[in-house]
């Protein structure tokens, strides 16, 4: 049985262990996925001892996915553009680390039916959220990549490391606009910067709730032809972890209508 969990602070409301169990269930492969509730001071003695005790991985979430970054021993190409890692995997020489999240907005956009390919899009906010996204939706061949942020020199500094354009006034609709900025989480209404979203926009807010989220809220109200929010990214980015850990991708649409049901 491999050994895997799910380390932050807090992390009681995890639906890590849910989802990489019907992950499991699907491809018949036994495992035991714990969450663990970790504290900064703690980091480095659980790692060390989860991954000498034998354990296959972990996902990893706030507020450790900078610290252990800084903790294993080689990293994807997607956790170095990040500068943070969410999934640790045990190798014969150590420890890497990768960064799923990026990947799995992907897959989730792929499943809702979007042509990355050629697409005009916009990412709204500049932080870790939309960092780990800039990579991999750049890898897809956009027409455009543009970022638009409440402090437009924290944009600026993610292009310069990332790639893409700053947003400015006056810019046509995009084909895609994703929500990065974790206003939506406090507020309870977020703006659409001007013109970005037409009859043809995909509205992505990576926040997600039982609820349409602010932002998809905002889409509606400025006539998006569609909106989405974040939970099947959740399950995206457990799928790419999965897929890291036992070399099987599991097919993601069954487990995220189970959780949609759940919230
Ligand atoms: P995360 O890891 O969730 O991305 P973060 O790195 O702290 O968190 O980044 C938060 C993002 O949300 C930033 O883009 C931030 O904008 P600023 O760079 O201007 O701070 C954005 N954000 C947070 N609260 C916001 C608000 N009320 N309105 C607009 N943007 C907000």
């Amino acid at each position: 049985t491999a050994r895997l969990g799910v380390i932050g602070d807090p992390i009681e409301h995890s639906k890590s262990p849910d989802i990489h169990a019907a992950f499991g269930r699907q491809l018949g492969i036994e495992l035991d996925y714990q969450k663990f509730r970790v504290t900064a001071p703690e980091l480095t003695r659980f790692l060390s001892e989860f991954f000498a005790g034998g354990g296959r991985g972990l996902n990893v979430t706030v507020p450790h996915k900078e610290s252990v970054y800084e903790w294993v021993g080689a990293h994807s190409d997607a956790a170095r553009v990040a500068g943070a890692c969410n999934t640790l995997i045990a190798e014969s020489g150590g420890v890497s680390g990768d960064n799923t999240d990026g990947a799995g907005l992907v897959l989730d956009l792929r499943r809702l039916g979007t042509t990355l390919s050629g697409a005009r899009v916009l990412v709204l906010g500049a932080g870790g959220a939309a960092r780990g996204a800039m990579g991999p939706l750049l890898a897809e061949n956009p027409a455009c990549l543009q970022v638009c942020n409440r402090t437009q020199a924290r944009a600026e500094t993610l292009i310069a490391q990332c790639g893409g354009q700053l947003w400015q006034p006056g810019e046509a609709a995009f084909d895609l606009v994703i929500g990065a900025s974790s206003a939506g989480l406090s507020a309870q209404s977020v703006t659409l910067p001007a013109g970005a979203v037409d009859s043809n926009t995909l509205v992505y807010d990576m926040i997600y709730g039982a609820e349409p989220t602010a932002l998809m809220r905002a889409g509606v109200d400025a006539g998006a032809g569609a909106v989405a929010d974040g939970l099947g990214m959740l399950v995206g980015q457990a799928a790419e972890a999965f897929e890291r850990w036992f070399g099987q991708l599991p097919d993601a649409g069954p487990v995220l209508e189970q959780l949609r049901r759940s919230l």
